[in-house]
């Protein structure tokens, strides 16, 4: 039989790079190498295209890539193809942006597709299409960054100009600490949880720099949970993670640089609300239009018995040890048998 060309797609010019490179090498040395013929194509912070030989290192996040050569043409590099897996996370890469690319060249590929995509890189238009799915999410107001002003975006779309400090004191409405992130975040990138005023500023300013439309959300106290799906039209929910974060929040340090958070797989609760938690995660995804695979975190409170949706990830970390092929292991799909089904999806 002959091999499938899959192209595998890493870097990319997203805050998350980084991480992206240790999704793909590890992807790329757990794939069947009978069954494809592997393609890896690193994407360098800038956008210049590379093709990849893969060795024995296993990165990890902040170490820099090697044995790299630049692709002359990168349309007719992935012309050649039959199917492709972008393990990009974040900006370009998990937007819509390569998918539409891909979609451009009609080489298939793995994930979800330009609108779910996009929406879900977009925490804004995420909000707006759960409030929609009537499934339940932190209160939040969302501001616009014009230039050197601010709009609060109101639930119609218009828009009203205020400063600085009149954002501030409405977003007060929401009650102190308050989680302040650029729309288009990921890893937690830009993100910060402000307890005074003064913080919620720098917060707003801090997150500008990331993304022209910022959130404001209440904070949601509750089990950070975590289930991921896998399917086109029949989709499957895994069993449930959990993450115990070694800060006061899973920001990006205590994600990839604090040994002290902790993953549990799988999360035990309650029969009823783990049900439910499942029945969201792929309700979520069908409401994004979602294809192939996500993972879709919320926040659990147990004794209200209250489940919030946080967000979906479109393009979930990847590395063996990440949440997303961890809990399917514990559903009992290997890792190289889990690329097998997403490569599998893709090509449908
Ligand atoms: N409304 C909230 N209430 C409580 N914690 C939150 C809230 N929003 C975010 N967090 C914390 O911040 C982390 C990162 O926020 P998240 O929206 O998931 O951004 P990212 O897309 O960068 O992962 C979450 O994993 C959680 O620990
Ligand atoms: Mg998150």
């Amino acid at each position: 039989m002959e091999k499938i060309k899959l192209g595998i797609i890493f870097g990319g010019m997203s805050t998350e790079h980084d991480v992206s490179i240790v999704s793909g090498t590890s992807v790329i040395s757990n794939l069947n190498k009978d069954k494809y013929e592997v393609f890896p194509i690193y994407i360098s912070k800038d956008g210049e295209w590379y093709t990849y030989k893969a060795t024995n290192i296993s990165y990890k996040v902040g170490d820099k890539i090697s044995n790299i050569t630049e692709i002359d043409n990168p349309i007719s590099y992935l012309k050649n193809l039959d199917v492709v897996f972008p393990i990009l996370h974040g900006l370009y890469g998990e937007d819509g942006s390569i998918q539409g690319l891909l979609e451009l060249l009609k080489i298939p590929y793995v994930g979800c597709h330009i609108l779910s995509s996009s929406i879900s890189m977009d925490k804004a238009y995420t909000k707006i299409i759960f409030e929609k799915a009537g499934i339940k999410q932190a209160n939040y107001l969302y501001l616009k960054l014009l230039e050197n002003k601010y709009a609060l975006v109101h639930k119609d779309f218009s828009e009203e100009l205020i400063t600085l400090d009149k954002a501030c004191e409405i977003a007060e409405i929401l009650k102190y600490p308050i989680f302040v992130k650029p729309s288009n975040s990921g890893s937690s990138v830009g993100i910060r949880k402000a307890t005074t005023r003064e913080e919620m500023k720098e917060a707003i300013k801090y997150a500008g720099q990331f993304d022209s439309k910022i959130l404001l959300e209440e904070q949601i106290i509750g089990r950070e949970i975590e289930c991921a799906v896998l399917g086109n039209e029949d989709v499957k929910a895994s069993c449930l993670g959990e993450i115990l974060p070694s800060d006061s929040f899973y920001s990006f340090d205590a994600k990839y640089n604090n040994a002290e958070s902790k993953t549990i797989i799988s999360a035990k609760m309650k029969e009823n609300l783990e049900k439910q938690v499942k029945e969201l995660a792929v309700k979520a995804f069908k409401a994004v239009d979602g294809k192939g695979f996500a993972r879709v975190d919320f926040f659990v409170n147990e004794e209200t018995e209250e489940i919030y949706i946080n967000e979906i990830n479109t393009i979930p970390g990847f590395t063996e040890i990440s949440m997303y092929p961890k809990l399917w292991a514990h559903s009992g799909i290997s890792y190289s048998e889990l690329l097998d089904k997403l490569i599998s999806l893709a090509m449908k």
